[in-house]
């Protein structure tokens, strides 16, 4: 919770625009502290926009947004100790072992036993066999749990995922829910954008849409759907659907993946 019980995300009358390109035209909403929020958008609708002003990375020509109780004009530097980011591109240092990478967030961000830290997120993330390959040869899905694994390092209070899932494959997507719901019943707030509509029906307790620089709507699942009719009743066989027969056909956790890809 924030220290007050106010929204842990708050963005009002957000405004910014790239020279004569006018991304962000008014931005509204709140995120409830320990929700999991989606921010849905078509490409270049301003989603990496939006959750780079809220992580301080970059300023808002107009409006305001406070994050953990904190405004990220007037005091980044208390935002950037309440976030982690994790990025559309994953940050890891291919240069560096999977527990290299995560021993030095830990160590940056000044906590006592890195090594350990360091040595319980490769467990949780499925990747202890792999801890000392390094990231460069880690496949894609196992390059965006170490990087999702580095934004937990510090326990923020909330966390912003930028397409966490983009060019996963549906196992390895699975399992970044899972991570997620995982976080948000511990009392984490998560901001995540997304392309996949799935994701967003899976995962969030609030989806909102940015469209043409505003938020046109913002509701739960079911309020959405209730923006249009009913369908009508149909009898039809119920398919598998191609993700469920993959699944089937693959299903392996993400374990088997690992000793799998460890052994060649
Ligand atoms: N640094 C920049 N300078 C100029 N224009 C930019 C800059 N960053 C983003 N833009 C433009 O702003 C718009 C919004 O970009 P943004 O990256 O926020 O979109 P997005 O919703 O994250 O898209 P995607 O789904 O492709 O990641 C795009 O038209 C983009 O070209
Ligand atoms: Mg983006």
């Amino acid at each position: 919770m924030t220290r007050t019980g106010e929204p842990a995300i708050r963005v009002q009358n957000m405004e910014k625009s790239y020279k004569d390109l006018h991304v962000l035209r008014g931005v509204d909403f709140e995120v409830a502290a320990g929700s999991i929020f989606a921010l849905l958008g078509s490409n270049g609708a301003g989603k990496t926009t939006l959750v780079r002003i809220l992580s301080t990375l970059l300023k808002a020509d107009a409006g305001t947004a406070t994050v953990h109780g904190f405004d990220v004009a007037a005091n980044p530097g208390d935002v950037r100790e309440s976030i982690s980011l994790t990025g559309q591109f994953a940050a890891v240092d291919e240069v560096l072992t999977g527990r290299e990478n995560l021993v030095l967030v830990a160590k940056l961000r000044h906590l006592k036993n890195p090594g350990a830290i360091a040595d319980e997120l490769l467990g949780r993330f499925s990747l202890t066999e792999a801890s000392g390959r390094k990231a460069a040869e880690y496949s894609g899905g196992m390059r965006r749990r170490l990087d999702i694994a580095m934004s937990l390092i510090g326990e923020p209070k909330v966390i912003f995922l930028d397409e966490p899932t983009t060019g996963l494959d549906p196992q390895a997507r699975i399992d970044v829910w899972q991570t997620v719901k995982d976080l948000a019943q511990n009392g984490t707030t998560v901001l995540l954008t997304t392309q996949y509509l799935d994701e967003a029906e899976h995962l969030a307790d609030r989806i909102a849409i940015l469209h043409k620089g505003t938020i046109i709507q913002n509701g739960t699942l079911d309020e959405l759907k209730r923006l249009l009719p009913p369908a009508e009743i149909e009898y039809v066989e119920k398919q598998p659907s191609l993700e469920d027969v993959f699944l089937a056909l693959v299903g392996e956790t993400a374990e088997e993946q690992e000793e799998k890809e460890a052994s060649r």
